[in-house]
């Protein structure tokens, strides 16, 4: 492992600028549980990919809604992590873009400053006819009289359901977010793809366009993944571990 970590320290070290693809993995040593682990207490009798649809949503507007409300409190809870917190050091010594599927802001308040969230934000809401345009963010703390516990609340423009700003299963992802995550892909030197299972498309095919446009594909990832295959380097350990040596590894090269 220290070989390998020094292998991927001096490829990213002669680097001006690097792509980071995160997945949950990345947000699992802050207590944010992924979609694929199995849900707690009461939400434990549901499949989290029969809740994140539109069509669950129409069914039954407040199990979903309750069923983010409860997703919302974790993420509120959670604190950035070790790796998080490597990730935004980086910054110190390459320009780093960080590409994620998380909705969590994690990544953010570790204090990342570029990142292309694919699958949205859990923390915004908008409303579920688009009815200014797609997305038509709602400022629920703002709306007269609202209880995130009572609910969704109804759009103040034109009634409709308001639901929470994510990608769900079966829906296209933010097209200039997709946009430039290809671009990022296409050009990248190195990608550094940290805990996803790359099951999950579009976002798992990046790792692939980068290795094909050239791209060396460093992985860091407890267990195998759709990933492992195509890695130039795979770091095999949990990325609250890697990340901070690996970090510390590249301004050891840089200083
Ligand atoms: N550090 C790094 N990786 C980890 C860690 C850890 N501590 N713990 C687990 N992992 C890895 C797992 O081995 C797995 O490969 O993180 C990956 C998590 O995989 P998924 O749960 O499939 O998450 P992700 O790839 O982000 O899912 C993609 O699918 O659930 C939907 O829209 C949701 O954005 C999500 C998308």
């Amino acid at each position: 492992m220290l070989d390998q970590i020094h292998s991927a320290a001096s490829l990213l070290a002669r680097q001006r600028e690097i792509v980071v693809l995160t997945g949950a993995g990345v947000s699992k040593e802050s207590g944010v549980p992924t979609f694929r682990d199995a849900l707690d207490g009461l939400w434990a009798r549901y499949d989290p990919e029969q809740l994140a649809t539109a069509a669950a949503f129409e069914r039954d507007p407040r199990l979903v809604w309750d069923w983010y409300e409860y997703r919302r409190g974790l993420v509120r809870q959670a604190q950035p992590n070790p790796g998080h917190v490597a990730l935004a050091e980086l910054e110190r010594w390459l320009r780093v873009v960080i590409v994620t599927q998380n909705v969590d802001d994690l990544h953010q308040r570790a204090g990342s400053t570029d990142i292309i969230p694919l699958h949205g934000a859990i923390m915004r809401s908008k409303c579920f006819a688009a009815c200014l345009g797609e997305p038509t963010l709602i400022d629920v703390a703002g709306l007269a009289g609202f209880d995130p516990a009572q609910g969704p609340p109804r759009c103040p423009h034109c009634g409709a359901w308001v639901r929470p700003d994510v990608v769900w299963f079966g829906e296209m992802l933010p097209r200039d977010a997709l946009a430039r995550a290809t671009r990022l892909a296409q050009s990248a030197k190195v990608m550094l793809v940290v805990g996803t299972s790359g099951v999950v498309q579009p976002a798992a095919s990046l790792p692939f366009l980068a290795a094909r446009c050239g791209a060396a594909v460093i992985e860091v990832n407890p267990s195998r993944s759709e990933i492992t295959p195509t890695a130039a380097i795979w770091l095999a350990g949990p990325s609250g571990e890697v990340l901070p040596r690996l970090v510390q590894a590249v301004g050891e090269q840089l200083a």
